[in-house]
């Protein structure tokens, strides 16, 4: 179990990577997908360990950041490139590497915490520079013009957010731009609103009754609060909807960037 888009908002049903599961949840499925039992192993590990163990398998899952997030993304980041070097956030197997290369005439960097992940994402980017560290304490300074980040956010807790945008900040070089895809909330009482209501308390509750936690929450990254934690880490906030995802009755963007600059 890992997140489904968490919080740039999830892309996937969070039960779909379950739903065709074999009736033996032990052997190995002929499509390449995890089986139940090893969701479940990894669901029982911590986040990084737990990464660690779905990474052969992850570009398989509907965890992996959807084509057409990164299509979509890479459309409207395009106007205010290109950029000079580029930097993945939680890169996992690489989904955002490879656009990142197209953005910017620079050096691209993935960074995670999960070896497994990154073992995979070097071997799809064989180019690309990647570094083993915690997103909440990044270890870099000024080196940036562009970072992203897609399908993470749902590991953060609302409390580890400053220190999370304090590390985007410092890697960036002033007028650097931090953007991530941020699809709107399901309303209230819809079926995807169940879903996501019923798997953040099923993880509430794994993690109130076992050890290490799993952090993965589908609903701590509201976009109120996470404009104001950006702009106190020193970034000036816009967002631009993603067309390509349609709009609301009442106009509102189903899925929009947000565009953090550093100032
Ligand atoms: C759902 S995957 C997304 C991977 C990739 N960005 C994508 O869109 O396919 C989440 C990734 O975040 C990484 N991650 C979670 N918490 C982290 C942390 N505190 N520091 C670094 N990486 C972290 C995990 O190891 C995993 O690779």
């Amino acid at each position: 179990m890992t997140s489904a888009h968490p919080t740039s908002g999830p892309t996937s049903d969070p039960a779909s990577a379950l739903t065709s599961e074999p009736a033996s949840g032990a052997a190995a499925r002929a499509d390449g997908r995890p089986t139940l039992r090893e969701l479940a192993v990894q669901a029982l590990s911590s986040v990084e360990h737990g990464y660690d163990l779905l990474a052969p398998k992850f570009d398989r899952t509907p965890f992996r950041t959807p084509e057409r997030f990164l299509t979509a993304t890479g459309e409207a980041l395009r106007a205010f490139g290109p950029f000079a070097a580029g930097l993945d956030v939680c890169c996992g197997t690489g989904a955002g590497l490879g656009l990142l290369a197209e953005l910017c005439e620079g050096p691209v960097t993935g960074v995670d915490f999960s070896a497994g992940m990154l073992a995979r994402a070097h071997a799809a980017h064989p180019r690309a520079r990647l570094v083993r560290a915690d997103a909440r304490a990044l270890p870099f300074r000024g080196e940036f013009a562009l970072a992203v980040s897609f399908g993470a956010f749902g590991h953060f807790l609302p409390a580890e957010r400053p220190a999370l945008f304090a590390g985007v900040h410092r890697a960036l070089a002033p007028g650097g731009l931090f953007a991530f895809p941020v699809p709107a909330p399901p309303r209230v009482g819809t079926p995807w609103w169940w879903a996501m209501a019923g798997f953040d308390a099923a993880m509430r509750v794994r993690n109130a009754l076992w050890r290490p936690p799993f952090v993965m929450y589908y609903r701590t990254f509201p976009l109120g609060p996470v404009r104001r934690d950006l702009t106190r880490a020193g970034f000036d906030v816009t967002t631009v909807p993603l067309a390509g995802f349609g709009f609301r009755p009442d106009g509102a963007p189903n899925c929009r960037l947000v565009l953090a600059r550093r100032v």
